[in-house]
């Protein structure tokens, strides 16, 4: 994959950005109706002493799954612990983690629909009844001992809950999906974000920013930090409208956010495929990216924007689309013949 800078994949080591998480929910901006209901949820936990029910979190990457898992620990006043599908390769790994749960901690689990199939089920009775089934021995000795765990708080996030086999989706007492945030809730993160690293921003300024996130504060952030930069180079004290614009210009984020990467997929999908109908596979192929990388991050935004749709027959390229690429609309009697026939 390409070096993006508005990529939403977490990046390792960003102190940075983890010293602008909000660590309290009435710090939290956006994401109105999951706040809501959590607080509900979180405040009936705490009076009945309770763990919190299981949450699942999904919704595309960069909007606040971790931060938002973090919070909830913090509300509840107990211990965050941290992991993810992939990290935890055998059933012993998660056997480890969940014997050394504290009451009522919360355990995150980040792409939680990437957990091996030993794993998952090892979840199953952790969930339902905080409880271990281990195995002891092996073939006709092997027999099943039953050990208890604290009650806690699985916290599970996913970019795609359909990837979520139903025994683990039925577990979760709560399923919140996570949207991508309004232009004027991403103006509030970048004031607060501009204003904790004391740099100083006009309001048109945070807006340009705002504007091409694409929905996302992760890369607000990160775009933030990247026309600071512009700016000190400038001499310039403070951001404003046109550096931002000067800055995101020169990092090949359009005027809708798109980036290098976007603008290659729909060009392939106008310039190769008349716009479409075409499968996944093709498009993904036609710019060597994968699949998976296209499905979570780049198309999840092009069909909030409305540049493409999803037909039976594959995906197309809208209007708005062609507009936006400055490309004419193909007229009824041009529109193509199939191009494949897979996936959807
Ligand atoms: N920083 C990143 N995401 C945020 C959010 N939702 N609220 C406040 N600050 C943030």
């Amino acid at each position: 994959m390409d070096e993006r800078i508005i990529t939403a994949i977490e990046q390792p080591v960003d102190d940075w950005q983890y010293s602008l998480r909000p660590r309290r929910l009435n710090e939290y901006i956006g994401q109105d109706k999951a706040k809501q209901n959590l607080s509900v949820f979180v405040k009936a936990a705490i009076t009945r002493r309770e763990a919190l029910d299981h949450v699942l979190l999904y919704g595309p990457p960069g909007l606040g799954k971790t931060t938002l898992a973090a919070i909830i620990a913090n509300e509840l006043g107990v211990n965050f612990r941290q992991t993810s599908g992939p990290a935890i390769e055998r059933a012993g790994d998660l056997a480890a983690i969940l014997t050394n749960l504290q009451d009522r901690d919360v355990l995150f689990i980040d792409e939680i629909h990437r957990l091996s199939r030993q794993v998952e089920e090892i979840l199953y009775s952790a969930m339902e009844d905080f409880a271990l089934d281990i195995i002891i021995g092996k073939g006709p000795r092997a027999r099943s001992i039953r050990v208890s765990i604290a009650p806690f708080t699985l916290i599970g996030a996913t970019t795609k809950a359909g990837a979520l086999s139903p025994p683990l989706r039925d577990r979760f007492g709560v399923i919140s999906r996570l949207e991508y945030y309004s232009t004027a809730a991403l103006v509030e993160i970048i004031t607060r974000a501009a204003q904790l690293l004391k740099i100083p921003i006009e309001a048109n300024g945070a807006e340009e920013i705002a504007r091409r996130s694409r929905g996302t504060p992760r890369i607000a952030n990160r775009l933030l930090k990247r026309v600071r930069d512009f700016a000190q180079v400038d001499g310039l004290t403070t951001i404003t409208d046109a550096i931002a614009d000067r800055a995101l210009i020169a990092l090949e984020v359009d005027r809708a956010g798109l980036d290098h990467t976007d603008r290659r997929m729909l060009d392939a999908m106008i310039k190769k495929f008349h716009g479409g109908p075409v499968g996944l596979e093709t498009i993904a192929a036609s710019i060597s990216e994968t699949r998976e990388t296209i499905e979570d991050i780049y198309e999840p935004y092009l069909l909030q924007l409305g540049f493409i749709m999803r037909t039976p027959r594959g995906r197309v390229v809208t209007e708005a689309g062609y507009t936006h690429m400055g490309v004419a609309y193909p007229k009824a009697n041009d529109v193509p013949t199939l191009f494949d026939f897979e996936d959807m």
